[in-house]
């Protein structure tokens, strides 16, 4: 592939004036939304993580993510939005709790995925699925970029397949620069973490395909009258996933990462043991914990992921920790748990994709 000169944009930090946007602003955006529309690939912020978008209405622009992520053919991008409106001409006539859902969630972390109307999207949006996950996502810039570009946006997270999802444009460019068009750099993102992916089943149903930023409970609250499926399918690894991304191991850091379970003197007490015994081994270490007890490890890098009472703090901080591991070389990584409750369940899903699994659980 041959390297593209990747653009940077900034946009944040900027004196915004009357109409809540600089000029610079405007003009950075005008740029980016051309490059899209014209088939570009750029990077750009959403409320959740970086996304890499490109017109998606283009079989070559969409083909050029996939090529510049690594990522495998089969696994079917997320399709984002400005507007309902603009919703209509992309999805065959949907049930009525889809559209109480994007009234209740949207703009915001929900991709809902719903029937594809077909011959509008690249065939490649949606990997050959009767179906397209679509999202008007809750962020200014990313808002503003879909008007400008006037075309739906296909956009995965902006990392290569594999690595954890971008908060920051640095993440961006560690990955893709020379791989992309362009990046708009809007500061840190807000979840840190991916969209809830649901589908509908029959009337009634919610099936949580992913947990992210929208949580079950929240969807929960939000209709009584739901039921809302949160088993998650990768547990029952069944041969044909229905939300194809969910089979592959992601977020793998470059260490071993293990989730230790258990009464937290135990975890300590474990987890130092451990280090202990790798260290001496020449194998360097990292801890992942919570700050109610993160100057108690003694690691070569320990890691405070907040306070175990705001788990947002830690969603917030997971990626940027795990590429940090990376940055570090470190070879070992130990991390605590988190009840899988609110967005500790995005967040534990996430921790135990990175650990490939691996769990102690020290009670049993
Ligand atoms: O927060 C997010 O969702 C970010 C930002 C950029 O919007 N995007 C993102 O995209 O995380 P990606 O490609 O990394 O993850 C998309 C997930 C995958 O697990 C994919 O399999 C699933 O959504 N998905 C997409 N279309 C689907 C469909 N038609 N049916 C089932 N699952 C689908
Ligand atoms: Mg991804």
């Amino acid at each position: 592939m041959a390297l593209k000169n990747t653009k940077v944009w900034i946009v944040q930090d900027k004196q915004p004036n009357a109409a809540g946007k600089t000029d610079e602003m405007d003009e950075s955006l005008h740029e980016a939304g051309d490059t899209l529309r014209l088939g570009g690939l750029v990077a750009f912020p959403t409320e959740t993580v970086y996304g890499l978008g490109a017109n998606a209405l283009m079989t070559e622009a969409v083909e050029d993510i996939f090529q510049a992520k690594g990522r495998p053919s089969d696994n079917p991008l997320i399709v984002h939005v400005a507007s309902e409106t603009d919703l209509e001409e992309l999805v065959l006539p949907y049930p009525p709790l889809a559209a109480r859902l994007m009234e209740r969630f949207w703009p915001g972390p929900l991709t809902i995925v719903l029937p594809v109307r077909p011959n509008v999207l690249s065939p490649l949006v949606t990997a050959g699925l009767p179906t397209v996950g679509v999202r008007k996502p809750d962020h200014p810039v990313a808002l503003q970029l879909i008007k400008l570009a006037g075309c739906p946006v296909a956009a995965p997270s902006a990392n290569r397949s594999g690595r954890p999802s971008p908060t920051l444009a640095s993440h961006v460019l560690e990955d893709l620069a020379g791989r992309i068009d362009g990046i708009i750099d809007g500061g840190a993102t807000g979840v840190g973490l991916e969209s809830t992916v649901v589908e509908l089943e029959g009337e009634h149903g919610i099936r949580i395909l992913r947990p992210g930023g929208v949580t079950a409970e929240a969807i929960r609250l939000a209709f009584p009258d739901a039921e809302v499926i949160s088993e998650l399918e990768s547990d029952a690894a069944p041969e044909q996933p229905r939300s194809p991304g969910m089979k592959y191991t992601h977020y793998a850091p470059k260490g071993e990462l293990a989730i230790v379970q258990g009464k937290p003197e135990a975890v300590i007490s474990y987890v130092n043991e451990q280090a202990r015994q790798w260290k001496a081994d020449g194998v360097t270490t990292g801890v992942l914990s919570f700050s109610e007890r993160a100057s108690r490890y003694d690691a070569d890098l320990v890691l405070d992921l907040g306070s175990e009472s705001r788990l947002e703090d830690a969603a917030h901080r997971l990626y940027s920790a795990l590429r940090r591991f990376d940055e570090a070389g470190i070879g070992r990584i130990w991390s605590e748990a988190c009840p899988a409750v609110g967005i500790g369940g995005a967040l534990m899903n996430r921790l135990v994709k990175a650990a490939g699994g691996t769990i102690f659980e020290l009670d049993k």
